[in-house]
């Protein structure tokens, strides 16, 4: 199962950024940042909190939409590694240009085209969610959404909610989504990670999700449970991503078996890999040493990804 093909729905770009990369882009600008590296050269932080310092401080040397450019084709080197033929990734204005609408739109130029040649080289199809980041606040993710708006198409195809779940409401952030959907974009927020089952309902009650990144943490209220299933709403889960930043302690204590075995539509994903110490292929390695899932499972969750993938029909097309 680890030959075949995989299809990832929650990927961060900056997080996937290989930290080699991270430092040999540090190196060109002159700037340190070795303080976020361990002695064997990986990224390291301590919790949550910490990951998103450390996240944060590798993104301040992607200066220029040609540095992202440079970025897109060395994660998906590695993402088509994994044997991924489609990726969505999340794209933050936050941290390209400053959600200046003028300065983003040389940004996704950049990361499309680097996307146009890792499609032709490697086999891989890259579309791109624009997302807020929650820890910033509403204001920025009203603007945020505008220039979501102003590139949606066939290359971003979807809005976001990513960061620390604890800040703020949902509701605060439904004018950034109403925005992204009258735009057209697909729609998708990070919740149930650090937040309970509640923050899981608010994101469908209050920004009209299609999708939930993580999700997990629905687990803890099984009505709400059977309430996804019913309805179909797909999770983005990223199982290594939890156990790394120490949401659970192994992946026998993972919900992801029980929300399967209760008919919740799952997908799998890397989140972050470089900073969780994963690829496609080790998770699905791991899920398969945890659970003895076969192929047949694995099969599955790449179908659930093409059906909620948020790409145009015709793309879904070559994907099949
Ligand atoms: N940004 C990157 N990774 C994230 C995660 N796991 N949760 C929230 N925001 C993130
Ligand atoms: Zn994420």
């Amino acid at each position: 199962m680890t030959r075949q093909p995989k299809l990832e729905l929650h990927h961060h770009l900056e997080g996937a950024a290989p930290p080699a990369f991270i430092r040999g882009l540090a190196k060109e600008k002159h700037l340190d940042i070795s303080g976020i590296f361990d002695a064997a050269g990986n990224y390291q932080y301590k919790d949550f909190a910490d990951f998103l310092r450390v996240y944060e401080a590798a993104t301040q040397t992607l200066k220029t939409p040609e540095d992202y450019h440079r970025l897109t084709l060395a994660v998906l080197e590695e993402s088509a590694k994994s044997g991924v033929i489609y990726c969505e990734t999340f794209l933050s204005p936050d941290f390209c240009g400053g959600r200046d609408v003028g300065a983003w739109q040389d940004y996704v130029a950049a990361i499309r085209d680097a996307a146009q040649m890792a499609e032709a080289q490697m086999g891989i199809t890259l579309r791109g969610i624009v997302t807020a980041i929650r820890h910033f606040g509403p204001d920025k993710a009203r603007q945020t959404a505008i220039c979501a708006a102003e590139t949606a198409g066939d290359f971003i195809v979807g809005f976001g909610l990513a960061g620390d779940e604890r800040a703020g409401q949902p509701a605060d952030f439904a004018w950034g989504f109403d925005c992204a959907h009258e735009a057209g974009l697909h729609l998708t927020a990070h919740a149930g990670e650090w937040g309970g089952p509640e923050s899981v309902r608010a994101v469908l009650r209050d920004l009209r999700v299609e999708r939930i990144g993580h999700g997990v943490r629905a687990i803890e209220d099984l009505a709400l449970v059977d309430e996804l299933a019913e309805s179909g709403t797909v999770l983005e889960v990223c199982p290594g991503s939890n156990i790394a930043l120490g949401l659970y302690p192994n992946l026998r204590a993972h919900p992801i078996a029980q929300l399967y075995a209760r008919g919740v539509k799952l997908t799998v994903s890397t989140d972050d890999p470089p900073f969780f110490h994963t690829t496609m292929t080790r998770e699905y390695e791991n899920l398969h040493e945890a659970f003895d899932w076969d192929e047949g499972v694995f099969d599955g969750f790449a179908q659930t990804a093409l059906d909620a993938a948020f790409c145009d029909v015709d793309t879904k097309a070559e994907l099949r």
